[in-house]
């Protein structure tokens, strides 16, 4: 399974292990990652599981879809180059072992 660590702005860390194939959304939220909203259920419609990634995570893994790219012009925290959507992203072998920055608020 996919180790997926989620840093809350208070430096909080949460570390799941996730199952292989499933969304980051519904893995965080599964595992009662607080800061992951995921209102739209991962239809890419809310902006509510907006997440930070760093450079290296962001090289590892497939690049956003329009439609994300599109999505993320909405988080309620301020869109950042490591910016991506947690219903957009899959717990596999590219993410294993990512760290996962969680924004103030996503509403
Ligand atoms: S859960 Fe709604 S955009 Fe990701």
């Amino acid at each position: 399974m996919p180790r997926i660590t989620f840093v809350s702005p208070d430096g909080g860390r949460k570390t799941i292990d996730a199952p292989d194939g499933e969304t980051l959304m519904r893995a965080a939220t599964q595992h009662a990652v607080d800061e992951i909203l995921g209102e739209c259920g991962g239809a890419c419609c809310c902006a509510t599981c907006h997440v930070y990634l760093d450079d290296a995570s962001l090289a590892r893994l497939p690049p956003a879809s329009e439609m994300e790219r599109q999505v993320l012009e909405f988080t309620a925290a301020p869109r950042r180059k490591g910016s991506r959507l947690a219903c957009q992203v899959l717990a596999d072998r590219l993410s294993d072992g990512l760290i996962v920055e969680l924004p103030a608020t996503q509403i």
